[in-house]
């Protein structure tokens, strides 16, 4: 009953409100709870002198309404009225038509909402995922976000975006279901934390933001995914489907200041970046599921951070029509109930709810304006291309609508979008690979006499590379990840072929592969004849409708798989030159062999995506320099990360309660506060060549203080008129209906019973101000895409000398990172990072602008960013824990308004 295509699969559609309280079905909230404080974080002012309560399991979130209005802020002026002008135009039908998905499986792409055919508007194609297009041919499988991570390199993000948006562009599909930055990577083992970047703000925000940039210059709508606090697979939706059975999703259970200094702040740089749209999660947070919780839809994307592109959510994620509306969330997808259910929370019901004036106009004006304001945003407009494969079946003829069989022609025109992608993968591959340990062994030179590979990493799935169904099995090389977040390869360049290749080409040495697991004895035979050993080595996860090897998702550890730490004990023991090269999601545990002097290197790879091979080649035999290094911490025990997976449901069949009990002590941060010695750090990484760091110079800027923004929005404008006469609402005639298809008309005439949505109708259920359409307070920490533009003044530059003191080029990744100095604050965090290329010889500036947002906290009683009167710290240097550079910054809290 598990698909195996989709988004993100649900097996059960919960009870229909979902709400937290199921009592309260417009998910209220609670209106005397406060949003959490945080028990580390104690701000309410400069001083930080309160105590805080905390994240704590059954945490409630409060309402927040109406929901905003976009406005057009920043550079969406043009876009806003561009679609102020069509929607205007729009009949309430087709504004609802925008909004809903015509179901599962009835178009070709994972998602398309309804055309506007009178206007010329196509049905917009939602397709993943963030690796590429998901479910066709002829495209690539680029590196995995953890890998575009490990680079450190903004230029490699945007590209990598630019070629992604290109290949989906040229497939027809709008919108690509990435990049992702949630889950941020709370605990190691997280089934998807390789989608997105690193679990660090700073890193991950900058690479998130550069994604977006590079998706959006192809004319296609970035989705930035998932907001938020989807930190785990297990018991993401009610029906888990493997061993426990629970009513409702997790309640991810985190407060004010974790929110803000962790989890929000990548999603401030991909609004900034002007992202065209965000998809709600699974999830609920503190007790209210994100695509009807009005506090994190309402307030914080959209009132706060300024959002002004449409959210969407993920694929059934939705509970309810009226609280999801009035909660902000503007497109359902796929749009039915329950795959291929023939209902709807919208459609319908959706037009139904409006001619009823249980959603105002204004609201769903306000979503149709969204969608079309992404769509001009990004030039998709003038740029269109139709949609040319199918994501149901690869076929060349077939069923346009899958589901209903319905529309027989040609669905897969097998158009070849790669456009010479594979370049830049590999190099992308080659400048993530993190060099661990080198006892000399690295760089190879291809002219050893004897060269033995080991390990089923090194070789091919025996099924083909795209043998399980998104990529849902560990065999051969682990080039892609599973899941959703996935693509097909078009060939896949295993390690083993490309060093074979490599030593047939250098026409000296011998080689051979052993690449069974388990095959000890041929391995001893072949590692007691080798020069060089090479292990390979992995550990995989993904998306929580897969299980592999009893992994929902969710690692289940953090150790090797397939008992490769036996394999590489059994080569090294005859091999005193074995070299061990690991393709895993995230950190893995290495203390078996880090330490055993016949391990002679280490190579951390990542899941580096179609060019594996040649990009291991590229750095193992020294053509391409190491230069990555690694974006989370290796620890020597799971227990040394403080936080983990809930795998046993904590509240009986109740949702169970993920608390956040850490705050923002996750990953460096927690090693950092509990002193614990990682085997390797945050942000480390060795070279071919070496680095010198001197002459750190910071420079105070005349930035002026901070304005916390004032004033009203506009009221909210209604676009166009809205017949009250139910006859224009009913099915077409001229229309052919085509069965399971969600559309928006009305059953009946009479609108009692016409969408039958429950919700609908009941007396006091709708949540107070939800239909106030008039100006509304501007919240401080609000005013621009981003959040307070004043939040990017440059308050202070830091600069610092790096030098190459190798006898070769060198990529060195200089970072800085800041302590804002209270006693609840993260001891360090980055800041500032810059991929710098030196010669030999040579030195090169690493300059950081440090705006007020990096030096600033949230305080949870203004609701606004502040500049604590702690003294702030700043260290630059080549890792998280090797900072030679430091010094202080006093005073900066004169740049807050309080000062
Ligand atoms: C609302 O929140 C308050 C404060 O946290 C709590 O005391 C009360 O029990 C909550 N009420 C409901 C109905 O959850
Ligand atoms: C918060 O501040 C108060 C008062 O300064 C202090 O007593 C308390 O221990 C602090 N809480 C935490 C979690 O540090
Ligand atoms: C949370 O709510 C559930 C269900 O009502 C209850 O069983 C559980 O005891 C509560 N937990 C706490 C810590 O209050
Ligand atoms: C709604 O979308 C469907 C599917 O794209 C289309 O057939 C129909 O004509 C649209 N309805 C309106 C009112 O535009
Ligand atoms: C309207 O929504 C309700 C659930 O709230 C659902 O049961 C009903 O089938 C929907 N109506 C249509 C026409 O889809
Ligand atoms: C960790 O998980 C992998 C994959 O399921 C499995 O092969 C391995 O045996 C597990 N390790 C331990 C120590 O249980
Ligand atoms: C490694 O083994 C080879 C062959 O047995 C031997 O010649 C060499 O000296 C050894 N190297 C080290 C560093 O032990
Ligand atoms: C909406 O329509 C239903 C059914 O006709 C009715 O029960 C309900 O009172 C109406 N609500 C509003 C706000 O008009």
């Amino acid at each position: 009953m598990w698909h195996q295509l989709g988004a993100a699969l649900l097996l059960t559609v919960p009870s229909v409100y979902g709400a937290s309280d199921t009592s309260n079905p417009l998910d209220q909230g609670n209106t005397t709870a406060p949003w959490p404080n945080s028990v580390y974080s104690n701000a309410t002012d400069t001083n930080n002198s309160v105590v805080a309560a905390g994240s704590k399991s059954n945490q409630t979130s409060p309402p927040w309404y109406p929901s905003p209005w976009a406005e057009g802020l920043g550079d969406w002026e043009a876009a806003y009225a561009k679609a102020r002008s069509i929607v205007s135009q729009m009949t309430l039908l087709e504004k609802v038509n925008l909004t809903t998905g015509v179901g599962w499986e009835l178009e070709r792409c994972v998602g398309q909402n309804g055309a506007v055919p009178r206007l010329g508007i196509p049905s917009m194609c939602m397709q993943d995922s963030p690796v590429g297009v998901r479910d066709t041919d002829y495209n690539s499988v680029f590196p995995m976000g953890v890998n575009v991570a490990a680079t450190w390199d903004r230029g490699l993000a945007y590209a990598r975006g630019q070629g992604m948006g290109y290949e989906h562009k040229h497939k027809g599909s709008n919108v690509q279901l990435g990049p992702v930055t949630g889950p941020l990577g709370r605990a190691p083992e997280g089934g998807r934390n390789w989608e997105g970047f690193a679990p660090d703000p700073v890193l991950s925000g900058a690479l998130f933001a550069q994604s977006i940039a590079g998706i959006q210059s192809q004319n296609v709508i970035a989705c930035g995914k998932h907001f938020i606090g989807y930190e785990q697979e297990h018991f993401r939706s009610s029906g888990d489907g493997f061993l426990y059975t629970v009513n409702q999703s997790y309640s991810a259970n985190l407060d004010d200041v974790t929110m803000h200094e962790l989890y929000l702040w990548p999603w401030m740089d991909g609004v900034r970046a002007g992202m065209g749209s965000v998809m709600c999660s699974y999830n609920q947070i503190n007790n209210s599921y994100a695509c009807q919780n009005s506090y994190v839809l309402n307030k914080l994307l959209k009132a706060e951070l300024g959002f002004q592109g449409f959210v969407m959510s993920d694929w059934s994620a939705q509970m309810s029509g009226v609280a999801s509306a009035l909660a902000g969330l503007d497109m359902t997808m796929p749009g039915d109930i329950a795959f291929d259910s023939a209902t709807s929370y919208w459609g319908s019901n959706l037009t139904v709810a409006v001619l009823n004036g249980t959603v105002p106009q204004w609201r769903v004006d306000d979503m149709a304006v969204r969608i079309m304001a992404a769509w001009y945003y990004v030039g998709a407009e003038t740029n269109y291309i139709p949609i040319n494969f199918d994501s149901w079946t690869l076929d060349t003829y077939g069923y346009e609508h899958y589901y209903a069989n319905e529309g027989y022609g040609i669905i897969n025109e097998h158009v070849d979008v790669r456009n010479n992608h594979g370049a830049l993968i590999r190099e992308i591959g080659a400048a993530s690979a993190v060099l661990l340990k080198n006892d000399g062994a690295l760089p190879l030179t291809g002219k050893e006499k004897f060269t033995g590979v080991f390990g089923s990493d090194a070789g091919a799935n025996a099924y083909g590379p795209n043998g399980c169904s998104d990529r849902g099995c560990d065999m051969g090389t682990l080039g892609c990840a599973w899941g959703s977040g996935t693509a097909n390869f078009p060939y896949l360049i295993t390690p083993g072929f490309a060093i074979e290749n490599e030593i047939y080409n250098q026409g000296v040495g011998v080689f051979q592969g052993v690449y069974d697991d388990y095959a000890y004895s041929e391995a001893e035979s072949v590692a007691g004849q080798s020069s060089v050993a090479i292990v390979f080595a992995n550990s995989d996860s993904g998306e929580g409708y897969i299980s592999v090897d009893g992994n929902i998702g969710d690692r289940n550890n953090l150790t090797l798989w397939h008992d490769a730490d036996t394999l590489i004990q059994t080569v090294s023991a005859q091999c005193n030159n074995t070299i061990v090269v690991i393709h895993s999601v995230g950190p893995v545990l290495m203390d078996s062999f880090v330490n055993n002097p016949n391990v002679t290197a280490i190579v951390w790879a990542g899941v580096p995506g179609e060019e594996s091979g040649n990009s291991i080649v590229d750095v193992l035999y020294g053509k391409v320099n190491f230069g990555g290094k690694l974006p989370f911490t290796v620890g020597y025990s799971r227990e040394n990360y403080g936080t983990d997976i809930l795998y046993k449901p904590n509240c009986g069949e109740s949702a169970p309660q993920l608390d956040f009990t850490e705050g923002q002590f996750i990953d460096y941060r927690a090693f950092d506060k509990g002193g614990v010695t990682p085997l390797y750090e945050f942000g480390f990484g060795m070279s071919y060549t070496t680095f010198s760091y001197s002459d750190i110079n910071i420079v105070k800027h005349d930035a002026g203080k901070y304005a916390p923004t004032t004033g009203e929005t506009s009221p909210a404008p209604n676009l166009g008129q809205v017949s009250n006469d139910t006859s224009d609402y009913t099915f077409p005639n001229n229309l052919t209906r085509i069965p399971y298809y969600i559309y928006p008309y009305l059953n009946s005439t009479s609108l009692k019973s016409s969408a039958d949505e429950p919700d609908y109708g009941v007396a006091g259920s709708i949540p107070a101000g939800s239909q106030n359409g008039s100006a509304q307070p501007l919240l401080p920490s609000s005013g621009a895409p981003g959040g307070n533009p004043m939040l990017w003044d440059v308050l202070y530059t830091v600069t610092a000398t790096i030098t190459n003191t190798g006898k070769i080029t060198g990529d060195e990744v200089a970072q800085l990172y800041v302590g804002l100095g209270g006693p609840n604050d993260v001891v360090r965090q980055l800041r500032g990072f810059e991929r710098l290329s030196i010669l030999p010889g040579q030195s090169a500036t690493f300059t950081v602008d440090l705006t007020r947002r990096d030096l600033s906290n949230w305080d949870t009683v203004s609701q606004d960013w502040f500049i604590s009167d702690y003294d702030k710290t700043v260290y630059v240097g080549a890792s998280s824990r090797n900072l030679p550079l430091n010094d202080t910054i006093s005073g900066a809290s004169a740049f807050n308004r309080f000062a």
